[in-house]
């Protein structure tokens, strides 16, 4: 039977099956040890692009899932990698961070350089290499453990230990995911107690203790009801003063509002990339204009 196109039932099994891969890859982001002090690499800070993806394919059992991939992604800026349900782009953006090593079905080729430095097939420590990048999953996964916690975790992973230095930091990052006010009287109770849209918040704010300078965010506002939803959208726009924001999302509103830049996929395929306005504006491909003026989707 041919499967290339999923009955809406099957497609809620794979958002269940999605759900507990992305719990496995929380989890297993956050408990992997990390050992021995920061250990800075040379950066190449000059580089125009944060991350640059250059002829990235990856198949599974043949079946092409990505088909040569090049993408710039500039510092400081929200980039939008946008485009119709089941056309890479989670998969694009587990490449980022090697999470596709989960996957042993997964073959993949090519190279991803992070300030100009290689990391698809860098032999440098997978775990320091992830510690660059926040990231946030469609649902929130937050440790079941108190609020507290969940934060003091990001920065434990960081090497930080100290009681007060904790206090401190932990305020720090609940006040930068704009969570702090809400959550100030209860850090001790459990995280899963929070509602989803806080949930979110909070996972932002573990993940900005790591000490990243990429998020990474996979529909982080697809589980969010309307105002949550902006208060991440209006989050990530104050915080790509210090970060490189990467976005994925499907919904075409939500990326003209916020997107400085746009890479677009198609069916495996990076069909348009460059500046938002460019993009919404001045559409340079048939497939660009037809997904734009809401003929496929
Ligand atoms: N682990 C996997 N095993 C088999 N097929 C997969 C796996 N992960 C992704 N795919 C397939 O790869 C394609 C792209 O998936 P994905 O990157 O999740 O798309 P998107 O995020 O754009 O919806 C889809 O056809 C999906 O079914
Ligand atoms: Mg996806």
């Amino acid at each position: 039977m041919e499967t290339t196109h999923f009955s809406s039932s099957l497609l809620e099994d794979k958002n269940e099956a999605d759900a507990s891969i992305q719990n496995k890859e929380t989890t297993y982001f956050y408990r992997k040890k990390v050992d021995g002090a920061n250990q800075e690499t040379e950066r190449n800070k000059g580089e125009a692009s944060k991350i640059e993806v250059r002829g990235l394919n990856l198949k599974i059992k043949n079946k092409v899932i990505l088909n040569d991939i090049n993408v710039k992604i500039p510092r400081n800026k929200i980039t939008i990698i946008l485009g119709p349900s089941g056309c890479g782009k989670t998969t694009l953006m587990k490449s980022m961070n090697r999470l596709t090593e989960l996957y042993p079905e997964m073959n993949v080729k090519g190279e991803i350089f992070i300030d100009g430095e290689e990391i698809l097939n860098s032999r440098r420590d997978v775990t320091e290499i992830r510690k660059q990048m926040g990231l946030l999953s469609q649902r929130p996964y937050p440790l079941p453990m108190s609020i507290y916690k969940n934060v003091a975790y990001g920065l434990k992973i960081s090497g930080r230990l100290k009681k007060r230095f904790l206090d401190k930091r932990v305020e720090h990052y609940l006040r930068q995911a704009s969570l702090w006010n809400e959550v100030k009287d209860r850090l001790r109770d459990p995280a899963s107690g929070l509602s989803i849209g806080q949930q979110q918040r909070l996972c932002l704010a573990r993940g900005l203790a790591v000490d990243p300078d990429i998020i990474l965010a996979d529909e982080p506002t697809s589980a969010l009801d309307p105002i949550s939803s902006q208060e991440i959208e209006k989050k990530f726009v104050e915080l790509k003063n210090n970060y490189t924001i990467v976005m994925v999302t499907h919904i075409l509103r939500q990326a003209a509002r916020i997107a400085d830049y746009v890479v677009f996929m198609y069916l495996g395929e990076v069909i348009e990339q460059g500046p938002a306005n460019e993009f919404f504006n001045n559409p340079k491909t048939e497939i660009t204009k037809a997904y734009l003026k809401g003929s496929i989707n």
